[in-house]
């Protein structure tokens, strides 16, 4: 187990004990707060998008194409989108700080 930081759609902060056999959304999905998740993490779906804190946006595996390609086609995009299901959680991101992105 491993914190995760997560701010909800309404701003209110939130700290949840992380899987780390899990990937970030798995972990965020089942919240009542988290993430819909709606292809369960084929990276075809963005309602899995969250915004990485910038201090830790460098600490995680760098977005393959197919995740950069549709988190730009969003218009809620940022700098510091991810798709949460292409990241595995592990015990090196304890204190991960994420804020769930609003819905499209
Ligand atoms: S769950 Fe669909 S893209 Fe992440």
């Amino acid at each position: 187990m491993a914190q995760i930081k997560v701010t909800d759609r309404d701003g209110v902060e939130h700290e949840i004990d992380g899987n780390t056999s899990f990937t970030l959304m798995e972990n965020l999905r089942d919240l009542d707060y988290g993430v819909a998740a709606v292809c369960g993490g084929m990276c075809a779906c963005a309602t899995c998008h969250v915004y990485v804190d910038p201090e830790w946006l460098a600490k995680l595996p760098a977005a393959h194409s197919d995740e950069k390609d549709l988190l730009r086609d969003l218009s809620t995009y940022r700098e510091n989108s991810r798709l949460s299901c292409q990241i595995k959680f592990t015990a090196q991101l304890d204190g991960l700080k994420v804020r769930i992105a609003d819905d499209e």
